[in-house]
């Protein structure tokens, strides 16, 4: 069996040898190599040059057995490709180049329809990506959810309050919806054009769902969500990643996606028991502290071999940490999560 014929078999919920692995942001700050060619090319000379997104995807699977590689680009690529440019704060956030006000503001964005043709950068990379990976590994591509994205764009970057965002969502629905509409509409043209390009599953981060007052989660977040799981091919893969809305999780789970991705504070197996009683077939990926990867591979293997065994005899777990690798991971602390894993009978 490939690992990529074991990804999608956990996908589906099928029992496979041993659940497969990847890690949230993979790709990243915490390999020598990455921060070699971030210092030559920058971040978005990276994403945006499609040999070096696929090299830069490929690195951590030189060094580490994982199952699936993803994309390396970022979630802002939307907003930019609709007009809203980004950058990163010298104090770390990221800042939009400016904020979206008014229903104006709004419409002055790009149609989605121009999406596809703005972002071919990506769909460049991933046909990359899909030629050496040779079917052997599966390749992911990700986006932002509707919400997510929509904090960045009328906060005009990183927020701690949300205060923006949330005002708009209570006194301009009108306005909110135009806006979640236009993303809805664009992330439906990005998905179609990752799937055409080779992307045997997608990451929908939620990042910010967990923001939302409980009673609105439908209304701000979860039903742009199932919008595009409507629109894209029956059963295909679609990975719904979901932080700090541990409220949530058996209504995520049923709204039409295969896998849920949740952080580290759930306890994995009984959310599976959840699932199961609930009749919802979705499989379940996660959920380690990321900061165990900035302690020692023997604190490691301990807490992989817990949640390996806590899940044992579940058909559809994909083993990844409950969101993206610290830049202060240690390569030997990754090395010990991905053995445990792969070496697990
Ligand atoms: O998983 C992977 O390896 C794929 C690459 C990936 C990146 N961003 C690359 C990246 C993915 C899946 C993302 C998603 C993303 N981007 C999210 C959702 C995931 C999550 O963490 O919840 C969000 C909210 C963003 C927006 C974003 N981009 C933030 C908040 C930051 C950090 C800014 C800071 O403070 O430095 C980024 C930058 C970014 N995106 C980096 C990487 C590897 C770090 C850039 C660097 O090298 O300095």
């Amino acid at each position: 069996m490939t690992s990529r014929q074991r990804f999608l078999a956990a996908c589906a919920g099928q029992v496979v040898d041993r659940p497969p692995v990847w890690i949230m942001r993979q790709a990243g700050r915490y390999l020598p190599e990455y921060r070699d060619l971030k210092s030559k090319h920058g971040f978005l000379g990276m994403v945006k040059t499609p040999a070096l997104a696929a090299e830069v995807s490929l690195q951590p699977l030189r060094r580490f057995a994982l199952d699936a590689a993803i994309l390396f680009s970022d979630i802002l690529v939307i907003p930019e490709a609709l007009g809203q440019a980004y950058q990163f704060r010298d104090q770390g956030g990221i800042a939009m180049e400016r904020r979206l006000e008014t229903r104006a503001d709004i419409a002055a964005l790009a149609d989605a329809a121009a999406v596809p043709e703005r972002l071919q950068y990506v769909a460049q990379a991933l046909r990359l990506l899909h030629g050496e990976l040779k079917g052997e590994r599966a390749l992911l591509g990700f986006g932002g959810s509707p919400w997510t994205l929509a904090t960045y764009m009328v906060e005009g970057g990183s927020s701690e309050d949300f205060i923006r965002i949330k005002t708009l969502f209570y006194t301009e629905r009108a306005t909110f919806e135009a806006l979640l509409e236009k993303l809805t509409d664009a992330l439906i043209a990005y998905f179609r054009l990752q799937i055409e390009a080779g992307a045997d599953a997608i990451q929908i981060f939620d990042s910010w769902g967990g923001i939302v007052a409980g009673p609105d989660y439908e209304a701000a977040s979860l039903q742009w969500i199932r919008r595009i799981v409507a629109a894209l091919p029956p059963a295909f893969p679609l990975i719904l990643y979901a932080k700090d809305t541990a409220a949530h999780h058996v209504l995520q789970a049923g709204a039409g996606i295969r896998v849920l991705s949740v952080d580290w504070t759930a306890d994995l197996a009984a959310l599976h028991d959840r699932l199961a009683a609930a009749r919802i077939p979705a499989a379940l990926q996660g959920n380690l502290d990321p900061v165990l990867l900035n302690t020692t591979p023997e604190v490691v293997r301990r807490a992989t071999a817990r949640l390996l065994e806590s899940m044992r005899g579940r058909a559809g777990h994909i083993v990844n940490l409950g969101h993206g690798i610290l830049p202060q991971a240690r390569i030997d602390c990754v090395e010990a999560l991905v053995n445990t894993v792969t070496a697990w009978k």
